[in-house]
């Protein structure tokens, strides 16, 4: 499953940003691991963009400097799909960030689709260290602030962010706990 996803993601990131390609490891074995609350289309899917959702962070992507935006264009150029461009342009709340570079315009290119699925994707990343160790969506953004500092846009943007990004973790986590799949939740 999602093969070639694992295939270009590890081509673009493994060499130049290896401590990335170990967070996308570890997102892409989260949203794996929920796979059943899923069909296996969606499942795919899903962990797809979970592979996919860092890859505008390689050097040869960047154009803009907006990650989401970058790695969005790239498989819309590519032919992807438009629902697999949708869920990584607007992963783990980045419509925050697109205000704050003034890039909402280009970003509404897309739709955010605001599914479970949706949601998954935003607790995957944010339940997965930047090692790709598995932790909780308060200590990440914690990780994340203390890591830029308090100047950097992304600390803004994940104070700014922070009840959405909670809001779809726990969304998650109670549908975890619904389908008997708790130990994930935990
Ligand atoms: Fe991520």
């Amino acid at each position: 499953m999602a093969a070639w996803a694992f295939k270009l993601a590890a081509h673009l990131l493994a060499g130049p940003l290896p401590r990335r390609w170990a967070h996308v490891q570890g997102v892409a074995a989260r949203a794996r691991s929920v796979s059943a609350l899923f069909s296996d289309s969606d499942a795919s899917t899903l962990e797809e963009a979970a592979v996919l959702h860092d890859i505008g962070y390689a050097p040869n992507l960047a154009l803009t400097g907006f990650h989401p935006l970058d790695e969005a264009g790239y498989l819309r150029d590519s032919g992807y799909p438009k629902s697999l461009c949708a869920l990584v342009a607007y992963h783990s709340c980045s419509y925050r960030e697109a205000e704050l570079r003034a890039m909402v315009n280009e970003l509404s290119e897309w739709d955010d689709e605001k599914t479970p699925l949706r949601d998954a994707l935003w607790w995957a990343d944010m339940t997965t260290t930047p090692d790709g160790r598995r932790t909780n969506v308060h200590d990440r953004i914690g990780e994340i602030v203390e890591r830029y500092g308090p100047a950097d846009l992304m600390t803004s943007l994940n104070l700014e962010a922070k009840s959405e990004l909670v809001a779809a973790v726990e969304r998650t986590e109670e549908r975890l706990w619904a389908a008997g799949l708790g130990h994930l939740a935990k």
